[in-house]
């Protein structure tokens, strides 16, 4: 709550005040109404002339021009006010996302996090509209109705008050069973974006190993439960309209029985008794409306908890203030060890090495040995368990995390281009790139396959780069790290898709222009890696051997397995 409330601006407050306003108005003038309606009641069959009654009615036009001018009024002043809210929540909930690490969004889960951002954001706009409509409406419309009856009849107005009481009872009841359903509800949306969000990702996998069943079941389990809880809520709220529509009656009949019994012993007249019975209506329908904000506020609670946690989650890797480091282009790292949260064995071990400027050093060893891992801590998508990682002599945790990207080239594994075209996908690396600087870095990681194409850097490029292929999308993300032109270039096995000409190709033109930069290299192919002035090889977690290829080949048992599997698949 007090963060939504921070999020209030001056001018929030002026509108709310407006709107209370409008509100107060509104009210006042439909309460009025029915006075007047009363005043029409009873001049029939006592005036004769028209004039009395032309007088009447002007003024009921009078207040329904007034009260439709305020309700429009209103409306447009709260939507403005929810929307402008949800939108800023929204951005925060946007920005804060963008600076959580991979443990952050691991903990939360991406679908669960698109959930909280789009429907929980949405839950709470509808809550804050309703809640400033309703939430002021009702009392005021009870004070004025209440004001009018108490003056009225005794025992008129103690009918009305037992039938507050019931109305009461009936919704209390009902909200024990609703509320804790809200939560509940929230949850299965989670479950059912993650089962959909999966399923899209992964759509061909799914056609090829016709998976189909499988996903369906998963799917219409979640969705199953989901509807469970939205049919028993509905069930609940559906219960109430006939109930109310009930009490309603109920009080209206009983209001004429025991008023027929006034009126015989000349208590009061017929017209305050029509009247009476309207104003008791608008008392139980200020009560139900009181109630109803029980059941919206807390669901928009749960939404806005749930918005918070995102909030107040604290990002584990904080920035440094370090801007700049005391060397250029060099990497050390020192007895580091790394394993992932929850994880019981560690993934590193005992990891040093240094590199120096303008060196390559490459990275080689079989799947899930931890090269990615290793890679991953330098831009500190991770960091250390114990141990550091310097970046030109200084911790890399010193930086501030915008200075260290800056120095870094970052290839992943996983090309990852993104929607717009060939040009803003550039301009990730730097925002005011020039054209040449574009052609300059595709042409040394040979894009030519962009020439052929019309549109030029204007050829689209569509949300994760669908329409390139596996390899033209690896060379456009190295393109991408060259417009940036870092100190040091990390590449994550970005070689694999390419065939080796272009590999080699590609490598050649790399070296000569990027010279002093220093490169960091995970491969799976010996051919990629031999001129390397470093090769680290790892197993398990651990080094297992350091040095150039020909070092490597004489000394080293897990290198010299990987190079003779190697050399016997290309000469059989
Ligand atoms: N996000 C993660 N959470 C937990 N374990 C992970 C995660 N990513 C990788 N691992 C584990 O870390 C080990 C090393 O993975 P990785 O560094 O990707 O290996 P490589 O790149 O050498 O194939 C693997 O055993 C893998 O299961
Ligand atoms: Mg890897």
């Amino acid at each position: 709550m007090k963060r939504l409330f921070k999020i209030f601006k001056f001018y929030d407050y002026i509108i709310l005040l407006v709107v209370f306003g409008l509100i107060l108005v509104q009210t006042y003038f439909e309460m009025e109404f029915i006075g007047f309606t009363q005043e029409m009641l009873s001049l029939v069959g006592v005036a004769t002339e028209k004039a009395p009654f032309l007088k009447v009615g002007y003024k009921m036009v009078g207040v329904a021009v007034i009260i439709l001018v305020d309700i429009i009024i209103k409306n447009v002043l709260t939507s403005f006010f929810s929307s402008r809210i949800s939108k800023e929540l929204r951005s925060q909930v946007f920005e804060k996302v963008n600076s959580f690490s991979s443990a952050e969004i691991n903990k939360f889960s991406t679908a669960s996090l698109i959930t909280r951002s789009t429907n929980d954001v949405t839950q709470v706009q509808r809550t804050l509209l309703m809640t400033v409509r309703m939430l002021f409406t009702a009392p005021c419309m009870a004070f004025f109705a209440i004001r009018k009856i108490t003056i009225s009849s005794f025992e008129l107005t103690w009918v009305s008050v037992g039938f507050v009481v019931v109305t009461l009872a009936v919704i209390i009841t009902l909200l024990f069973f609703v509320l804790p359903k809200f939560n509940i509800m929230q949850k299965q949306t989670d479950k059912l974006n993650l089962i959909t969000r999966e399923n899209l990702t992964g759509i061909r996998v799914v056609r090829a190993y016709n998976g189909e069943k499988i996903q369906e079941k998963k799917f219409d389990k979640a969705n199953d439960d989901l509807t469970k809880t939205t049919y028993f809520l509905n069930k609940m709220m559906a219960l109430l309209n006939p109930f109310m529509s009930l009490i309603m009656s109920t009080m209206t009949l009983t209001l004429y029985w025991v008023g027929a019994s006034l009126i015989n012993l000349d208590k009061i007249n017929y017209p305050a008794l029509a009247t009476f019975s309207q104003y008791s209506m608008h008392i139980i329908m200020s009560f139900m409306f009181i109630t109803l904000m029980f059941v919206m506020i807390p669901r928009g609670l749960v939404s806005l908890r749930r918005i918070n946690e995102i909030l107040d989650t604290e990002v584990s890797i904080k920035d440094g203030n370090v801007e700049n480091g005391n060397e250029v282009g060099t990497i050390e790292f020192r007895d580091v060890s790394f394993s992932y949260e929850n994880a019981e064995e560690p993934v590193l071990q005992n990891i040093t090495f240094k590199v120096n400027k303008g060196d390559t050093v490459a990275f080689i060893g079989s799947t899930g040995s931890g090269k990615s891992t290793l890679i991953n801590l330098i831009p500190r998508f991770y960091d250390v368990t114990s141990g550091e990682i310097l970046v030109d002599g200084v911790n890399v945790k010193a930086y501030k995390k915008s200075a260290l990207h800056n120095k870094i080239g970052y290839v992943p594994q996983k090309a990852n281009l993104f929607s717009g075209d060939i040009k803003s996908n550039m301009q990730l690396a730097n925002e005011n790139i020039s054209d040449d600087k574009i052609s300059e870095a595709l042409e040394v990681a040979q894009c030519s396959f962009i020439e052929k194409l019309d549109d030029g850097y204007t050829q689209p490029v569509s949300a994760g780069g669908k329409n390139f292929s596996g390899g033209q999308k690896q060379r456009l993300s190295i393109a991408r790290a060259i417009a940036k032109d870092p100190e040091i270039y990390i590449f994550d096995d970005s070689f694999s898709a390419l065939d080796f000409k272009t590999d080699k190709t590609l490598r050649s033109a790399l070296k000569k222009y990027t010279k002093d930069a220093t490169c960091l290299i995970v491969a799976q192919r010996i051919s990629t890696i031999k001129d390397a002035n470093q090769i680290i090889v790892l197993d398990n977690g651990k080094i297992v051997g350091i040095g150039t290829h020909d070092e490597l080949c004489e000394h080293n048992k897990v290198y010299k397995e990987i190079v003779d599997s190697q050399t016997k698949k290309e000469t059989k």
